[in-house]
């Protein structure tokens, strides 16, 4: 069996990042999220082929993750020249798929649990797919499952009027009956080849098709609050390390600082991740904030954000930002929480800065 990674989209709700980078390429502490995806494949599945679906921006991808063999993975690359929605994707796949059952993964998810027992059912039971389900506080923004007892009822995709709360997590399993089912829907109103509609169509021609509830933590990172969200769970499972420079700073919390970085005259409230190069100096960082590699931060204080490599911020008090590679932050006046003082009604700022981009206050 083959893994489906689907790393073809537009990320339209991850503007302005996805103007200069690839959704499934952004770092959430300091890795690609692909990289945190291709790390999951060899970890906690049997699986090692894995077919990567991308947009005509194939070569970033090549660059980024190359054959596979990093992890001890074959990857192969299809190109899906427009992105016409999942089930048109899983067509242009069919051929290097070899018409045989597979895994599909969404690009831009992230999930914890080991797949090995679904894998198990699915062959053991010789099923047409296998539905991974996740409660969820919003499902007008997933593909929800209605069910009952086991069964599953009706799959719809992002529902105005919900039936349930049970969201199509962006894993799922298949047989090639998949192919035909694909084949005899048409695109959804808003244009796609929806992988909901396909699989109602299994459903509709009495497939087997089964579902199971994930237990673990799983994440769709498509968008700014959920890339927070990933940045402060994966935050939370980090082992402190100090390989860079501490000096005359307070350190509460988990702390890891990469080689070659300093930290001075700060107090740091943990978690948080500083990359390699970095300069953190009269400021107040944490909790919950990655930096990534080559940062400067001075007379600032930053809480729940995400600065990526070469971000330059000075003189700001942040929250829930992300702020994206080489952008500059220039405030005129130092906030009174940059080392630690008592809150001001100064409010922390929230701003979403694409690479490369100038604020100045
Ligand atoms: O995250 C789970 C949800 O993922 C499911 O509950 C929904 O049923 C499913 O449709 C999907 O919804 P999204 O709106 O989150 O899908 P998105 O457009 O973000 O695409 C998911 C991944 O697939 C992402 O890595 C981009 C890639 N993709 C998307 C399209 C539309 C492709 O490779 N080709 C495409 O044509």
């Amino acid at each position: 069996m083959k893994v489906l990674l689907l790393c073809g989209g537009e990320g339209t709700r991850l503007r302005p990042f996805t103007h200069s980078i690839p959704k499934q390429l952004l770092p959430v502490v300091n890795k690609p999220i692909l990289h945190h995806i291709l790390e999951w494949v060899a970890a906690k599945t049997p699986l090692r082929e894995v077919v990567l679906l991308t947009g005509e921006n194939q070569e970033i991808f090549r660059q980024a993750v190359g054959d596979g063999s990093r992890w001890g993975l074959q990857i192969s690359y299809v190109c899906q020249p427009r992105p016409l929605g999942l089930a048109h994707a899983v067509l242009t796949a069919e051929t290097a798929l070899g018409k045989e059952a597979f895994l599909m993964y969404l690009g831009d998810n992230l999930l914890e649990e080991s797949v090995g027992e679904y894998l198990c059912v699915f062959e053991e039971k010789h099923l047409d797919s296998l539905l991974l389900l996740r409660k969820v506080p919003d499902p007008e923004n997933y593909g929800i499952a209605e069910i009952a007892g086991d069964r599953v009822l009706r799959v719809v995709e992002k529902p105005e009027k919900p039936p349930g709360n049970l969201a199509l997590s962006g894993l799922y399993l298949f047989s090639p009956a998949i192919f035909q089912s694909i084949r005899n829907i048409s695109p959804s109103a808003r244009g796609e080849l929806e992988i909901t509609d396909a699989i109602q169509n299994l459903l509709d021609r009495r497939k087997k098709v089964e579902y199971r509830l994930l237990t673990g933590w799983w994440l769709d990172t498509g968008s700014p609050d959920a890339l927070l969200d990933a940045n402060r769970y994966l935050l939370g499972k980090f082992t402190p390390a100090v390989l860079g420079r501490v000096i005359n700073s307070r350190v509460n919390g988990c702390l890891y600082l990469e080689r070659e970085s300093s930290i001075e005259n700060s107090q740091i409230n943990g978690p948080v991740y500083i990359g390699a190069g970095c300069r953190i100096k009269d400021s107040t960082i944490g909790p919950w904030v990655t930096i990534g590699d080559g940062g400067t931060v001075t007379g600032s204080a930053l809480k729940n954000s995400i600065l990526f490599s070469g971000a330059q911020v000075e003189n700001f008090a942040l929250h829930q930002s992300i702020i994206g590679r080489r952008a500059l932050l220039t405030g005129r006046h130092r906030p009174d929480q940059a080392q630690g003082a008592a809150p001001s009604p100064q409010p922390f700022s929230r701003l979403l800065v694409g690479d490369d981009g100038v604020v100045i206050s």
